[in-house]
């Protein structure tokens, strides 16, 4: 077998502990993903890797130690083995364990490589391991060619912006080291590669088994004369040397600011390299300064670079704050608040179309709503499918709107400005990743114009302040009927009010919705756009719609000055609105013959912690609406 260039560090370790740590900190790393299946012998490759740097975690090494004990044996084919049958036992009962991130150095570069379990619906563990990877190796079987996984996983690869590819062809020992196996196979994949925009990869013939071809060139295969695995690993560019490139841009983490005299703002360099005196723009409010210094934790450098992390101190008192990019002023990155993203949609709970999700790039966290998808992207044929959603491993392309703009850059350029997650308000989970594809044009062109009387001069001139009374509740929960005693009585105290009411509104703007999940969604979103603009002209405006949805009436509180939604639920219980039964509406869903009738087949979600809760079955509206009245005063 090879000797491993690590056997030589080893002995560094025991000479000079000083100079081997020196010498390991200014090693760069590499992050890589591993693909293919158990089948394909990755497991055996990582074992490999692993076995032959010598850098086994600890525990894993206790293990090995205590089993070859028990068996008896101290030769390294039975270490190895033991090794890979731990990382596959490991596995295989790890089904909580989407990722195991590994750690291993040789003498010229460390790496953490991404060991994704190999299940077909591998979509989501894969994006997560792909996510910070500069390169993937790509496994096939010398046996079996280039198979569909093959293919789904270089889509995947390449969807994510992975720059280096290794076309790792294993078990070479099983088809007798033969050249024709490995060339047939390598044509065949690069007839794939180029179609999906794969322009570039290295073919490696290897034996993860048998060690060939992984860190030195094998006897087995005289007629390779490419690098082993390792040697490519070792040598290959990574990202951060190739971000250095272009042009400078710093995601603002936190300003720090100890005391009156220093202002500084810190962050990690995403692109290019940064110098004292050059001149810089916050986006996105594009005001321009020049950087002052340049401070570290070991005093301030006269340059910093792609992966550094900094604080820089800025010659002018500009608004900066977390969230913000600092880039080079002559060539800002992009800001907008619409783009088009491809989505991977990686929640059990399908994408709702219109809701708003936490939008997560960067530093940056905004609120952002989805479209329902242009298409859906077949990941076996790669055929762009129609649909109106996207579920479990769905990847898709979609229009994006954001409630302020943001900072960012097509991640086909740039995948730490180009990449976000999609988190769930009231679950927290993180539900999709996204890539930018390029921001709408019309986001670019139109501006927000302001506007010489203010909504304060509207409210003051109305001698109020405007609310957005919202009231919620099942059909037939008495909301209509109290809203409008409502503003019969505002009416009476002088007050300036608009009631807008679901039977009504559905009549006009919005008589293009029915009653699905998306178009509920909508009519909400309309109505929060209307009644927020009717309090911008100094209303106060009352709401009478189901509004089934908790994220919904969130969206439309947090588009309003704080304390200015009130949030009023109609709480009858469902037994008493159908007993009601006004409109006949609850016999007919009843019967089947109304579908997504709210309550029945349609769910309503009760808020947790209304502004005003008001009891229908012991109030009368007149009680009901003096009470609301009572509790929202005063109205100056
Ligand atoms: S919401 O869910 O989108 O907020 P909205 O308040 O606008 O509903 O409209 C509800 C009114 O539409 C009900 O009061 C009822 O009169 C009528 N309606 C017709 N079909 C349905 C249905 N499937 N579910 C609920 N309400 C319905």
């Amino acid at each position: 077998m090879d000797t491993p260039s690590s056997f030589q560090t080893d002995s560094l370790i025991a000479e000079d502990i000083d100079a081997y740590l020196e010498a390991h900190q200014h090693k760069s790393l590499l992050r890589f993903i591993t693909c293919g299946s158990v089948d394909d012998g990755k497991s055996t490759l990582i074992g490999r890797l692993l076995y032959d740097s010598k850098m086994i975690f600890e525990d894993q090494l206790a293990a090995l130690e205590s089993d070859s004990k028990r068996h008896g044996t101290q030769g390294e084919e039975i270490d190895f083995a033991l090794l890979v049958d731990g990382l596959t036992a490991e596995r295989e009962q790890g089904i909580t364990i989407d990722v195991a991130y590994r750690f291993f150095t040789t003498e010229k570069r460390k790496f953490i490589v991404a060991d994704t379990p190999g299940h077909e619906q591998y979509t989501r563990n894969m994006v997560t391991g792909a996510s910070t990877a500069d390169l993937a190796v790509i496994l096939t079987d010398a046996r079996k060619g280039v198979l569909q996984q093959t293919r789904r996983h270089s889509y995947l690869v390449h969807l994510l912006g992975i720059r280096h590819v290794v076309l790792a062809v294993n078990k070479m020992d099983l088809v007798g080291y033969d050249q024709q196996t490995f060339d047939d196979i390598v044509a065949d994949y690069r007839a794939f590669a180029t179609s999906i925009g794969i322009t570039d990869f290295t073919a490696i013939p290897i034996s993860g088994f048998r060690g060939d071809n992984i860190t030195a060139a094998s006897v087995n295969t005289p007629w390779y004369g490419g690098p082993s695995l390792i040697h490519h690993l070792e040598t290959v560019e990574v990202d951060a040397a190739a971000a250095q490139g272009a042009a400078f841009r710093m995601p603002v983490q936190w300003v720090n600011r100890p005391n009156l005299d220093f202002r500084g703002f810190a962050g990690q360099i995403a692109s290019g390299v940064i110098r004292p005196g050059d001149a810089v723009r916050i986006v996105p409010s594009g005001k321009t300064s020049t950087v002052k210094s340049i401070a570290t934790f070991d005093g301030d450098l006269d340059e910093a670079v792609a992966g550094q992390s900094v604080t820089l101190t800025l010659a002018d008192e500009v608004d900066c704050s977390r969230g913000d990019l600092i880039a080079a002023a002559g060539d800002p990155p992009q800001a907008s608040d619409q783009f088009r993203a491809t989505l991977v949609w990686m929640d059990e709970e399908v994408m709702k179309p219109g809701r708003g999700y936490w939008l997560k790039l960067g530093t940056q966290m905004v609120t952002a709503t989805v479209q329902p998808p242009e298409y859906e992207i077949d990941i076996n044929s790669l055929e762009h499918l129609a649909a109106k959603t996207l579920g479990l491993n769905g990847i898709g392309v979609a229009e994006f709107a954001t409630d302020r703009p943001i900072a960012f850059e097509p991640y086909a350029d740039n995948r730490q400005l180009g990449g976000f997650i999609l988190i769930d308000k009231f679950s927290n989970a993180t539900v999709a990743a996204g890539m930018i594809d390029f921001s709408l044009r019309r986001a670019d062109n139109v501006h927000w114009q302001p506007t010489a009387i203010t909504r304060a001069d509207h409210a003051g001139m109305k001698n109020q302040t405007p609310r957005v009374l919202w009231f919620t509740g099942l059909s037939g929960s008495g909301k209509s009927t109290i809203a409008n005693e409502v503003e019969k009585q505002l009416f009476l105290m002088n007050r300036h009010t608009f009631l807008l009411d679901g039977d009504n509104v559905r009549h006009g703007l919005n008589r293009d919705l029915g009653f699905t999940e998306a178009d509920r969604i909508e009519n909400i979103r309309r109505v929060g756009e209307v009644a927020k603009l009717m309090a911008d002209a100094g209303l106060i405006v009352l709401t009478a719609f189901i509004s089934p949805f908790r994220a919904e009436r969130r969206m439309v509180r947090e588009m309003l000055p704080e304390g200015e939604f009130v949030e009023i639920f109609v709480d009858t219980p469902l037994g008493v609105a159908e007993k009601r039964d006004v409109k006949g509406l609850y016999k007919k869903a009843r019967a089947g013959n109304l579908k997504n009738f709210t309550g029945i087949d349609s769910p309503y979600e009760a808020p947790e912690s209304p502004d005003i809760r008001v009891n229908t079955v012991d109030m009368s509206p007149e009680d009901a609406a003096r009470y609301i009245i009572q509790q929202i005063l005063p109205l100056k």
